[in-house]
């Protein structure tokens, strides 16, 4: 049984017995905590007699030290009344009696119980006490601090950036608050909390906390509009709170398969082959929370587990999130392996490098980024040659070509080492300077991408059922397809509609229950406005890269399915990129099941957006497209294609091709039917073009009909 605990993480470092009456502290910081801390910080709990002397009396003589660390043992054993400590020639802590609050900071954050790892550190490890005389003993636990709040600073930005994501505003902006206590000088969490603030509505607040940006040394004018801009942009219809009985964190699902995939390539990577994987989907598919769930099982293993994510704002340092990275494993043994020339580098940028290797002079003129790229990588390989290393990068959409081209580099090193590389992006990128960079990446033998795609209804029904019983199945089937079709599957407005609609009160968990009203599953009855299916899809498609998008257009302005080469017409793009977005478009599920080797546009209402999304002019231009391509088709079945590619160049404000077109299907009628049919068939067709087209186009007919040798009653007038 536990019955003492060993705190270090607060500002007053004690020992603790647990009595049946509470507790007792039973020793203050001393010589005796010291021993404890540094045996409880042991993997193995355990070190030797001639290590703890030198740690704790370095420089006194041998003798006199051994007596000394007998009385530090002797007055544990007389102030706790228990054996902590035992042992002859290695001394060895007893941990089933002895809890140690570092141990347990990392076990929280091992099993992912992030808030409660985060309650149990109060301040950083022992930085209020020193122990006279035992230089080796600070260097230790200076090391040992920096490292705590690595792991801290990772903990808080994953607390955030999950608070941000879920639009808890004020919760998030207290982690921020947070870590810019821990590093005042830190640009990163100010402006995150500056775009807080705004997307909380504390306008005044956000241009406080602004100025105190702008006194930083690294103040980025632009970075500052940015995130003061993010309020602006949020909607009324944002879930500030979740939705009533909704829990904050769903149980994953539907992820089954990438999870255990990336597992399996962790264990091979600890095996020696390594590698990189790509997660990759849409905004709200689930990258961040599929990283977040993965690196406690990732930690259960062997092996050291890195994570940092990538910010559109990171101007300064190309590399930062690999210089993050590898500031965090400093402590790693393996990184003494690397050689002088690269730690002296790494030193210059890394502060705990340098601390840790004082004789590695940092270079006196700033260094190249191929120098530092050349040190990154050699001092990751270092750290992997003495124990696995897996590296989670989250949002490498944002990261700059030149860290892009890093990981592309390393996932091409660690084909026959112990390092695993798993980057999370969005599958489509919209910054035109990032785009070759992540296109490499993705097409690279040495990434695998791993697709995240949206969930289907099964999945929702799953998700559901994990929340509260579904006592009707079928109301609970027909609940989730609306939401699907609803959302597209996509789990960040998944999750909206279920808050929104416990919000109204329309679903709701009653005694572990859910309680469906009628309307819900009624498809006559409207879903809630605020997250309507058009802005649903308007949100998806503006999330599209640009061709892409345009794709999408083309497809719906066509409104019929169309082969790869037929894209490329209609959306005048080369035929490579046409397969590139079929490739993102399918992935996200907006396009329409056709026949094979052809495509379409979902016909709900995404096609309907696709189209009211590109400008007049593009419409116009995809219009003409279209009119091009049917008129191509016509060949094959003139009567219909000639008035299709009609319509398109009608559309297109072409009103002679129009006209032109439309003769020549009429004509195609009347060679197959007769005259009069295909009389009727044209003013069929010009009655039901739009009201303020007919006149103009009727009015060209004549011409049309005098031009075309094949069309009915040539040389008539048709008005
Ligand atoms: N498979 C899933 N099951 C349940 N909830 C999920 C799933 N994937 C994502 N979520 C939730 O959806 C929201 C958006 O996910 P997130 O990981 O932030 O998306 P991304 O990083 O791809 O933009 C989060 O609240 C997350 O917890
Ligand atoms: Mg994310």
């Amino acid at each position: 049984m536990v019955r003492f605990l060993l705190r270090t993480l607060t500002p007053r470092p004690h020992l603790v017995a647990r009595t049946a009456g509470g507790e007792r502290e039973c020793l203050r910081f001393s010589k005796q905590l010291a021993l404890l801390a540094y045996l409880g910080a042991r993997p193995d709990g355990a070190a030797s007699r001639e290590e703890l002397v030198s740690l704790l009396w370095d420089g006194s003589a041998q003798r006199d030290a051994r007596h000394a660390l007998r009385q530090v043992i002797h007055q544990i054993r007389r102030h706790a009344e228990a054996e902590l400590v035992h042992g002859d020639g290695a001394l060895c802590v007893r941990r089933e009696e002895l809890e140690f609050d570092v141990v347990r900071f990392r076990q929280e954050l091992a099993a992912g119980r992030l808030e409660d790892a985060l309650a149990l550190y109060e301040t950083d490890f022992l930085s209020t006490v020193t122990v006279p005389d035992a230089p080796e003993f600070e260097r230790w636990a200076d090391d040992l601090r920096r490292q705590l709040a690595a792991e801290r600073g990772e903990l808080l930005r994953t607390l955030l950036a999950r608070a941000a994501d879920e639009g808890r505003w004020a919760q998030a902006a207290r982690y921020a608050r947070t870590l810019i206590e821990q590093d005042p000088a830190d640009p990163e969490p100010r402006l995150r909390l500056v775009e807080l603030l705004a997307l909380s509505g504390d306008t005044v607040d956000a241009r406080i906390e602004a100025e105190r940006v702008r006194d930083l040394p690294e103040a980025d004018e632009r970075a500052i509009a940015r995130a003061l801009a993010a309020g602006a942009g949020a909607t009324a219809g944002h879930p500030a709170s979740p939705g009533a009985g909704l829990p904050e964190h769903p149980p994953l699902v539907g992820r089954t398969g990438e999870f255990a995939h990336v597992v399996e390539r962790w264990k091979a990577a600890a095996a020696g082959t390594g590698g990189a994987v790509l997660l990759a989907g849409e905004p709200g598919s689930g990258k961040t929370r599929l990283l977040a769930e993965l690196a406690p099982r990732l930690r259960q293993d062997r092996g050291l587990v890195l994570a940092a994510r990538c910010y559109p704002v990171e101007a300064g340092e190309p590399l930062a999130p690999f210089v993050e990275l590898l500031a965090a494993a400093h402590a790693a043994p393996g990184l003494a392996g690397a050689a002088p020339g690269s730690l002296a580098t790494l030193a210059g940028v890394i502060p705990e490098i340098a601390a840790r290797f004082p004789g590695a002079a940092p270079p006196a003129t700033p260094v190249h980024p191929a120098v530092l790229a050349a040190a990154l990588l050699e001092g990751l390989l270092a750290i992997a040659d003495e124990q696995p290393v897996a590296l989670l990068l989250d949002d490498a959409h944002h990261a700059s070509p030149a860290a892009l081209g890093f990981a592309h580099r390393l996932a091409r090193r660690v084909a026959h080492r112990p390092l695993l590389l798993v980057l999370a992006a969005r599958d489509a990128v919209r910054a035109p300077r990032q785009t070759r960079a992540m296109r490499d990446l993705a097409a690279s033998d040495a990434v695998e991408t791993i697709p995240l795609p949206p969930l289907d209804a099964a999945d929702v029904v799953q998700l559901l059922g994990a929340l509260a019983r579904l006592p009707q199945e079928a109301a609970g089937a027909a609940l989730a397809a609306r939401v699907v079709e609803h959302t597209g599957g996509v789990p960040a407005h998944v999750l909206a509609l279920l808050r929104d609609l416990s919000g109204e009160g329309r679903l709701a968990i009653r005694d572990g229950a859910w309680a469906i009203t009628q309307g819900l599953t009624d498809r006559r009855t409207p879903l809630p406005a605020a997250r309507s299916r058009t802005s649903v899809a308007r949100a998806r498609l503006e999330a599209l890269d640009p061709p892409s998008r345009a794709l999408l257009a083309a497809l719906a302005v066509w409104q019929r399915a169309a082969t790869a080469q037929e894209l490329a017409l209609l959306a005048d793009q080369p035929e490579d990129a046409v397969w590139e977005g079929l490739a993102v478009l399918a992935r996200r599920r907006l396009l329409a099941h056709s026949a094979e080797g052809s495509y379409a546009a979902p016909r709900d209402a995404t096609g309907e957006v696709a189209r009211a999304v590109v400008s007049p002019v593009v419409l116009a231009e995809l219009h003409r497209n279209a009119a091009t391509l049917a008129e191509l088709r016509a060949p094959q079945d003139p009567v219909r294609e000639w008035f299709v590619a009609a319509r398109h160049a009608a559309a297109a404000g072409d009103m002679e091709r129009a006209a032109g077109d439309a003769v020549h299907g009429a004509g195609a009628i009347e060679a197959r039917s007769g005259k009069s049919a295909a009389w009727k068939e044209l003013y069929t067709w010009l009655d039901a073009l739009p009201e303020p087209l007919k006149p103009d186009i009727a009015a060209r007919l004549p011409q049309a009909l005098r031009e075309d040798t094949a069309a009915p009653g040539k040389g008539e007038s048709a008005a």
